[in-house]
This record gives structure tokens, sequence and C-alpha cells, in this order.
């Protein structure tokens, strides 16, 4: 009787210890948002078709091109909705193959319609909203470092720069990202995807560590203002008219290498170049003389502008796929003389070739009461 009471005790102790080690925090629930109407579903359906499912897949999964996270984890869409999920596709991610694809930044997506789409991957992944607080999460910095170290940085690279995985220590994602929503994916993970939970592997107080150590990293560079560029006329579209053809060599008989592209134009060959991205990204950087050519672009529209004897280069950020995407369907038109280049601008950009920059780009937070 009393051995048993002595090992029930010790039990309890047990579990009191691991639990206040290990339980999970309770989080409260909270309403869901609005419902769209039929017509608002379907328009948020298409454009997700249109704009998103490239990267992030036909059916949300994610890992399409590029390593684009899913978009239909549970916990994202629990966490997440609407700012983490409305600012990113609003602003874009600096630096990754993210672009904001709001009006206002150069993109092609008005605010309503990017909330409309927030709401609609809401829907679709079937998640409940829990509660955050706005409140940042306190934790030990350093004691946070080496845990990240020793769980993280395989996949979110040794400085947060991203492997395999989100760039932990991006600008734009600890703008957007509040420490709490950072906080509960560490702790939840990402439901389908490589992001395990981590609720049973560390402690409550290492997850603070944790997402303190993410949050240190967030530096406060001012985003500067700056208005638009126009974006260039057919008329423009050819550099260099009366030059040559560059004749390129181009490997697997689609990539042209940065090296020769370069050095064409430093020979100032004759070329079109396009830049498949989202427009609000030209508009970030870009190779000098690139049009824009967003990878949705209607070609049905805009073959008149382009013409078949001369060069096409074609570049995108993720890095090859968005001009694959057009090059391919350009080619079954009959342009021939089409080629993608091979490192996409981010390479472009790492092997020190020029890009003619904006200073800085708008980047306000859009009403937070909606
Ligand atoms: C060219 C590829 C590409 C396209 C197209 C694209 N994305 Fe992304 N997206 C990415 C990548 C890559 C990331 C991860 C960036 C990073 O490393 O932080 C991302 C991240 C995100 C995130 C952050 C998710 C998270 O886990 O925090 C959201 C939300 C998002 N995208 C929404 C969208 C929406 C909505 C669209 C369509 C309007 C879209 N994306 C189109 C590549 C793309
Ligand atoms: C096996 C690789 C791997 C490991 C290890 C890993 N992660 Fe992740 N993590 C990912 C992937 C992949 C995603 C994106 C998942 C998705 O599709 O939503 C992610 C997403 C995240 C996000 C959300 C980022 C965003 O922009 O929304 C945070 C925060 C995060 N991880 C933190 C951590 C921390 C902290 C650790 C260590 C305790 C860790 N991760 C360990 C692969 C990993």
């Amino acid at each position: 009787m009393y051995r048993n009471l002595v090992r029930l005790t010790g039990l309890l102790l047990t579990f009191v210890i691991m639990s206040s080690t290990f339980a999970q925090k309770v989080y409260e629930k909270q309403n869901p948002p609005r419902k769209l109407t039929q017509q608002q579903a379907k328009v948020a359906a298409s454009n997700y078709q249109k704009y998103c499912s490239l990267c992030h897949g036909d059916d949300r999964e994610g890992y399409k091109n590029d390593h684009a996270p899913s978009l239909r984890s549970a916990t994202l869409f629990e966490s997440g909705v609407p700012h983490a999920i409305l600012r990113p596709t609003s602003y874009g991610r600096q630096g990754t193959a993210m672009a904001g694809y709001l009006d206002e930044v150069g993109g092609p997506m008005t605010l309503d319609e990017i909330w409309d789409l927030t709401y609609w991957l809401f829907w679709q992944s079937g998640a409940q909203r829990v509660k955050l607080s706005e409140d940042p999460v306190e934790g030990d910095v350093q004691r946070g470092e080496s845990v990240y170290q020793a769980h993280c940085a395989t996949c979110h690279g040794v400085e947060g720069e991203g492997v395999n995985a989100p760039a932990l220590a991006n600008p734009s994602a600890l703008a957007h990202n509040k420490d709490e929503f950072i906080r509960y994916t560490i702790e939840k993970g990402r439901d389908g995807t490589p992001m395990v939970a981590f609720a049973d592997k560390l402690s409550q107080q290492d997850i603070d560590n944790v997402t303190a150590f993410i949050r240190s990293k967030a530096t406060d560079a001012q985003i500067k203002t700056t208005s638009l560029k126009a974006i260039p006329t057919p008329d423009k579209y050819i550099i260099n008219p009366d030059s040559d053809d560059p004749n390129f060599e181009l490997t697997d008989g689609i990539y042209v290498s940065s090296v020769d592209l370069h050095q064409a134009l430093q020979a100032n060959k004759k070329m079109v170049i396009l830049d498949t991205r989202v427009p609000s990204v030209w508009q970030r950087a870009h190779i000098e003389g690139a049009v824009p050519f967003p990878y949705y672009t209607d070609l049905s529209e805009k073959l008149k502008d382009l013409p078949k004897d001369v060069q096409i280069v074609g570049y995108c950020s993720c890095p090859r796929a968005a001009t694959e995407y057009i090059v391919n369907q350009l080619r079954d038109l009959g342009y021939t003389q089409t080629a993608v280049l091979y490192e996409g601008i981010f390479g472009w950009m790492n092997l020190g070739y020029p890009v003619v920059k904006a200073e800085g780009m708008l980047e306000s937070m859009p009403d937070l009461a909606h």
C-alpha cells in the first residue's frame, strides 16, 4: 500500500516535471473569418491557379518549384490568417522567388482580391483559427542560438539564410510574421511538410528561446518608398536593334549561361530579354533592358509585340520554372530563338553581374481591420 503510494507519487512527480517541460500551450480558438460569396470563391480559385500554382502546386501542396511552402498546412492557417498570408502575398519575400502581387507595388492583384484569396486559402485548408498574442516572445537569445544550431540550421541555414527551407532571418518574413506565429510553427510544425513539430523535442522555454533568437535577426533597416518605374513599351523591347545576333550555344537546347548573356550584352548584341517574374520584383531589380513578361501573361494578347527573328532570353528567380513555362509556350508557337537564363537572376547577381535597382520599395501594411 505504502509502496504503491510512493510509486504513484513518483509517477505523478515525473508527470508534473514532464508536463511542465513539454506541456503544450493551450490556445484559445478564434472566430473564423468571413465566408466568401460563390462568385468571390470562384475568382479566388482561378487567381490561385493563374498566379500561385506554378510554385505552390495545383492543389496547394507546395514544393512544385523553388521550395515554395505548402499553402494547405492546417497549422499555417490556424495561426497565420490573415496577416502571415496577406502580407507575403501582397509584398513578397525580398530576395526569394516569392514576389509581391499587390497592384500598389507593381503586382497584378487588388487588395480586395488578395483578401479574398487569403480567405479562400483558409477555407480550403479546413483549419480552425487560434488566437495568438501580439506580444513579443521573451527568451534567452544566446541559449536560443545554440538550440537553433543544434536543431534547425541544417534546413534553415547557419545564419537563418535558408538552405532547403524558408530563410528565417529574411527581413520581409520578420517584418510580416509575429513572434507568436513563429513560435506556433516551431511548436506545432507544418503538417504535410518537412517542418516537424518540436513540442515533444524541445522544452517550452527553449521554444521561447529559439523564437527570441530568430527575432534577434531582425534589423530595423528602413524601407524607403519610391514611385514605380514605367513599364517599357513594345517599341523598346529589342535591345540594340541595329546590331547582330548573339549566336548563343545553348545547353540542353534551352539554357544560356550568365557568362554568355553578360558577354553578349557587353558586345551590344541584338536581343529581347524577358523578365518572367511578377512585375513588382522587376521594379526592385532587373537586368538592364529586360521587359516585364510575367509567367501568367496572356500570350494571345502579347505575341504581336514579340519578334520571331530576334534572340529572346528569359529569366526568373525560381530559378528557371517560370521562364521555362513561358519559353515552352513560345516554342510551341514557333519562336525558335528562345533561351532560358540558367542561373536565374539571383545566380546572375551572385556572380557579380549588374542589375538596375530601385532605391527602395513602398512597403506599407494593408489595413489591419478588415
Ligand atoms: C515563382 C514561385 C512562386 C509563386 C508563383 C508564388 N510563390 Fe508564394 N512563395 C514562394 C517561395 C519560394 C516562398 C518561400 C519564401 C521564403 O523562403 O521565405 C513563398 C512563400 C509564400 C508564403 C509564406 C508561407 C509561409 O509558410 O510563411 C505565402 C503565404 C505565399 N507564398 C503565398 C503565395 C500566393 C498566394 C501566391 C499567388 C498569388 C504565391 N505565393 C505565388 C514562391 C512562389
Ligand atoms: C528537416 C528540415 C527542417 C528542420 C530541421 C527545421 N525546419 Fe523549420 N521549416 C522547414 C520547412 C521545409 C518549412 C516550410 C514548411 C511549409 O511548407 O510550410 C519550415 C518552416 C519553418 C517556419 C515558418 C517559416 C515561415 O516563413 O512561415 C519556422 C518559423 C521554422 N520552420 C522554424 C524552425 C525552427 C526554429 C527549427 C528548429 C527548432 C526548425 N524550423 C527546424 C524545414 C525544417
